[in-house]
């Protein structure tokens, strides 16, 4: 298949890379030299616009910021609508909002092309290693045609229903996880507080109750006070504000989230933007 892929951040650079294996891949990135590394890395080809990069494609794949990124990428001046093939698939990890999905759904079928919203999880390391957890909406043909090729990078990919459903699924992960993460900072800091040797601790925990994929993943870089790296704080506050507003519309209680939203606003304030999201122990800590 002739693949295209758009935006190579933390997450987009390794899928793509897992997709050069078997397919021919053509990517795009807005800071080029990005693109070239990959090239120079994996072959494949460069573009300098989506709309060029999508050209023939049968898949174009995106993993850029939020909604007004997507949209740049898709339906803006040089975005990819413009240049794929009729009946071709656009298939976008970025994690965004609902409505947005929606959207350019509508907007891909006036254009005779198919549109489905895949957000991910499973972080840095889930995308480097092919195991990621994909979240899915869509036309079940469209999502048919998908699901072999994301297979490449997935550990589960699944179809939970119409457009918008793999956002709104994505929503319930991003809930579940940030009460977790804070809890998982309290932990942290109580343990340091107490006297006790942090890694000892979390090595017995981790195999109870307690035990989850931030503890695993992340204990370690938070014991080192290190978080250059992973799943961005202001990626994590574009995703809090997009679940308290459907919350908000919908009238779901989010009383925690809605807290952790606000720490995390603080982590911003200590120049944290781009720090990963367990870096809410260096607040409790500074
Ligand atoms: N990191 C994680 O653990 C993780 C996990 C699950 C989901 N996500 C979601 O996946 C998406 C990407 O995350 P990431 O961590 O890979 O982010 P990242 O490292 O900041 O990369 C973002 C990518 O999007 C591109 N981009 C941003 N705005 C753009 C625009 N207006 N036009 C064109 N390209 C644009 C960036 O290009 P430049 O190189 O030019 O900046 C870069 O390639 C986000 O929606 C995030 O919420 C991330």
């Amino acid at each position: 298949m002739n693949l295209t892929f758009l935006g190579l951040g933390v997450m987009g650079y390794p899928m793509a890379g897992h997709l050069a294996k078997h397919h021919d891949v053509t990517v795009y990135n807005r800071t080029a030299s990005k693109a070239e590394a990959w090239v120079a890395e994996h072959g494949g080809a460069m573009a300098s616009t989506p709309e060029q990069a999508a050209q023939g494609a049968d898949i174009v794949f995106a993993c850029v910021g939020n909604d007004d990124d997507l949209r740049g990428v898709t339906t803006g001046a040089g975005g990819a609508f413009h240049g794929m093939k009729d009946g071709a698939l656009f298939v976008d990890h970025t994690t965004v909002s609902a409505a947005v999905t929606r959207e350019l759904y509508d907007a891909a079928r006036a254009k005779g092309l198919n549109f489905v919203d895949a957000p991910i999880s499973g972080g840095q390391a889930g995308a480097e290693n092919g195991q990621l957890s994909i979240m899915c909406g869509g036309d079940q043909d469209a999502y048919a045609r998908a699901e072999p090729v994301m297979n490449i990078y997935a550990k589960l990919c699944r179809r939970i229903g119409e457009s918008g459903a793999g956002q709104t699924t994505k929503m319930c992960n991003q809930i579940a996880i940030a009460g977790l993460v804070q809890g998982l900072s309290e932990a942290l800091h109580f343990a340091q507080k107490a006297g006790l040797d942090g890694e000892a601790v979390v090595e017995v925990i981790s195999q109870g109750a307690a035990g989850s994929w931030q503890m695993q993943n992340r204990y370690k870089t938070m014991l080192a006070d290190h978080y250059d790296h992973g799943f961005a704080v202001d990626w994590m506050r574009k995703d809090l504000g997009i679940v308290l507003e459907n919350a908000n519309a919908i009238g779901a209680s989010l009383p925690v989230t809605a807290l952790v939203d606000q720490f995390y606003k603080d982590v911003q304030k200590m120049g944290g933007g781009r720090w990963d999201t367990s870096s809410l122990l260096k607040r409790l800590r500074d």
